[in-house]
């Protein structure tokens, strides 16, 4: 037996154990995940050279590659590097030195195999592709993908080549589109995987993997197609079907928006039958091209910014907060009931508290409901479900609360409830973080009667809870950083985004969107079609029109908002009459049925065309029946504008620390298009003059909520962007 040798690098490491099987393992100095960054690259080019030689000596039989960090294989491609590239022939070029790279461990002369504990992701997939074999381990966050279109891009490591050869072209399509990743059982079931083996003695599976390997009892797998895939997939008329349905498909989910998963089926289609070498480069190309595309940079832009706030406390949280081992959630109504739940599926035990019997069995249900739905699309089993749900004890009473590290409020709207459920809640619990989930109420003014009101913070979760990114933290002028160091702790523990904002009214992002919705009803006013007005947004990119928001808020909801943002800012933010015209008529949005839309049974059923007649009286104002693209124009100028003026308003008094935090809060709290980078880098984009002169024509025209704020009458003075002032 030959004794182990090992040699190191920086952040590579290799040794030959006593079955001469090499281990190569990734782990990067000094940070938690690995990345491909070019330096890594590098050292694997350099350490493959080694290995090249001790292969033709006879040394080494097989090579593992495997992650020095515990759960967790690789975190992908470096994004910082792609955000650097400047021109199309650098991306390009950047892409082809990655392909050579994975392909010099394509060409080992020893059978390779990736060892996958962990989520691998991205560049870290394109390297696993180029193995002779993968296993991967049960652990819950093991998974494998190519989320590459979610930044603009298309896998550019070889990737688009390997996939489908490996797991076949329709599900190497699935995977590339959605940019999904892929749960170990599914991965061996289409082939991407060779074998499962429990995470608790994971290394050992390995090795006796690579005695298999070594030994030849195991063979690399082939692509499983049925008879109605290799149909589709082998036959010329069979691929233009499936390449059909895929463009119809991105085009049905991402519409011309976006044209990266376009450029991703075309890269897969002309490669068909091509020979390897080609088929990289048409890969290394169509990646050249998208990573330098606005898109690409916005979307890219806006991950590095959800990745800072995932990854730092702001600079004034100075200690560090307690971790959130117990918490208690009083009020189980649509809020309480979600938030309850997402805690209980990040393992945190719950106490729900309500005051009435009903609407704590409905909190229960929904929580229920939200689990069961969460194992159907298997991010958990049906069993791990149930355990889960178990977490959450519902009550009427206080009690069994002494040990809560944080108490979330989210009982009805209404200062003095808020404040006597705070006291309550402060006397039940030790030392608990008091944290409140209202979405327009001082955060100050409910401290009062508290004993401890620097323990007092805002948690604002944005509905529905388990779709919504971003929570908003909210700071008071008494909130302590304990308080607030606990309260960003819990954010990121159950997977949201928080950004740090002050206790003003609206706080950030409904802030914004109260011009954005009260234009959306003076347009109605002035006669314009509900339908026109949301699809001058839709067509801008935003998720749904403002008449459709409004809908799914509710008009009672959105009416106390708006009264509350008119009380605060004045005459600016003024609602139009809509909102009351329509509740005048028994109409309350989707939860009636009865909005600008109709809806039955839960589903959509397009405008109201008696909605119209409500606003008739205005119709002369209105631009005819067919609305022009000027008009469409005008629709999405007097909304963004006004979205964009009040942005400057909340800079100017410090709401939050800067424009990157509009815009992130404003693309994971809204679902404004991340493609145009955020709401401020558009408006740089569109030019501040421009914003600028409109609005003041618009003061002129409409009215004097449109007058611009005085940061951007500076910034459009001395010609700087938002871009210049983060
Ligand atoms: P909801 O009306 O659905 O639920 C409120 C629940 O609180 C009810 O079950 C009620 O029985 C219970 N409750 C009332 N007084 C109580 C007390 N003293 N002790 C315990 N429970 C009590 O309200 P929803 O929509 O869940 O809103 C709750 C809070 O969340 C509000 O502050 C609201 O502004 C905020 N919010 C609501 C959003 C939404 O879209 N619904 C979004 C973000 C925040």
């Amino acid at each position: 037996m030959n004794a182990s040798t090992s040699e190191a690098t920086s952040d590579l490491s290799f040794k030959v154990d006593r079955d001469h099987v090499g281990w190569l393992t990734f782990d990067r100095q000094g940070a938690s995940v690995n990345v491909l960054t070019p330096a890594l690259m590098q050292e694997l080019d350099a350490l493959l050279s080694q290995l090249e030689s001790r292969i033709a000596n006879g040394q080494m039989l097989a090579l593992v590659i495997e992650s020095g960090k515990e759960g967790a294989f690789f975190a992908g491609a470096d994004v910082e590097a792609i955000a650097n590239l400047s021109s199309a022939a650098q991306a390009r070029e950047a892409a082809s030195v990655g392909q050579r790279i994975f392909r010099r461990i394509e060409r080992l002369r020893v059978p390779t195999i990736a060892a996958v504990d962990g989520a691998c992701m991205g560049g870290g997939t394109e390297l696993i592709l180029h193995c002779d074999y993968r296993i991967a381990s049960d652990r819950s966050s093991t998974s494998i993908g190519l989320p590459e279109v979610r930044l603009g891009i298309l896998p550019g490591f070889g990737g688009t080549v390997k996939l489908p050869a490996l797991v076949g072209m329709q599900n190497a399509l699935g995977i590339i589109l959605s940019g999904k990743p892929v749960r170990p059982a599914r991965a061996q079931r289409i082939g991407l995987v060779d074998r499962v083996a429990p995470s608790a003695r994971f290394r050992s599976a390995v090795s006796e993997f690579a005695a298999e390997v070594v030994s030849k009892r195991v063979q690399p797998a082939t692509p499983q197609l049925g008879f109605a895939q290799r149909l589709l997939e082998r036959t010329g008329p069979g691929r233009r079907i499936m390449f059909g349905a895929a463009r119809k498909q991105a085009a049905a989910e991402v519409g011309s928006f976006y044209p990266a998963p376009y450029r991703a089926i075309d890269v897969l289609s002309s490669a068909v039958g091509l020979k390897a070498d080609a088929a990289y480069a048409l890969e290394a190309t169509a990646l050249g091209e998208l990573a330098v595309t606005p898109e690409s940079r916005n979307l890219v832009r806006v991950f590095r910014l959800s990745q800072a706030a995932r990854k730092a406390l702001p600079p004034d949280v100075t200690e560090r907060g307690r971790p959130v081992e117990k918490m208690c959630v009083i009020g189980a109504g649509v809020m309480g009931g979600a938030i309850a739940e997402l805690a209980a599926a990040h393992d945190i035990p719950v106490v729900l508290k309500d005051i009435e019997q009903d609407a704590l069995d409905s909190g229960l249900r929904h929580a229920a409901d939200l689990l069961r739905k969460a194992a159907v699309a298997r991010v958990f089993s049906d069993e791990e479900a149930s355990l889960k749900f178990a977490l959450i004890t519902g009550t009427l009473e206080y009690g069994d609360i002494e040990d809560a590290d944080l108490v979330i409020e989210a009982v009805v709207e209404r200062m003095a409830v808020k404040q006597q459920v705070f006291r309550e809640a402060e006397a039940a619990t030790g030392n608990a973080v008091l944290a409140t989930n209202t979405s327009a109420l001082s955060v100050d003014e409910m401290a009062n009667g508290v004993v401890r009101p620097g323990a007092v913070l805002g948690l604002h979760f944005f509905n529905p809870v388990h779709k919504m990114p971003l929570v908003e933290v909210v700071a008071g002028p008494r909130t302590d950083a304990e308080a607030l160091a606990t309260g960003f702790g819990l954010i990121l523990a159950l997977g949201k985004t928080p950004v740090l904002v002050a206790d003003r009214p609206g706080f950030l992002v409904n802030r914004l969107l109260a011009p954005y919705l009260n234009e959306a009803g003076f347009l109605l006013e002035e006669g314009r079609g509900v339908e026109d007005i949301d699809a001058a947004l839709e067509s801008f990119g935003m998720p749904m029109g403002p008449l459709r928001l409004l809908d799914e808020i509710g008009f009672d909801v959105a009416r106390h908002a708006s009264r509350e943002m008119a009380s605060s800012f004045g005459d600016r933010m003024t609602p139009s009459g809509v909102l009351d015209r329509m509740i005048d008529d028994a109409r309350l949005g989707r939860k009636n049925g009865l909005g600008f839309h109709r809806y039955q049974d839960g589903r959509d059923r397009g405008a109201d065309p008696t909605v119209e007649a409500l606003f008739a009286k205005n119709s002369a104002l209105a631009a005819g029946p067919a609305a022009s693209a000027s008009d469409a124009e005008e629709v999405r100028s007097r909304c963004l504008y006004g979205m964009v003026n009040e942005a400057a308003h909340a800079l100017e008094e410090e709401v939050v620390d800067g424009p990157d935090s509009v815009d992130l809060a404003m693309v994971l709290g809204t679902g404004f298009p991340p493609f145009r980078g955020g709401l401020l880098r558009w408006a740089d984009a569109e030019g501040i003059q421009k914003i600028h002169d409109a609005l003041t024509e618009y003061a002129g025209a409409l009215g004097s909520r449109f007058a611009p704020a005085p940061l951007l009458v500076r910034m459009a003075e001395q010609n700087r962007t938002f871009t210049d002032l983060n």
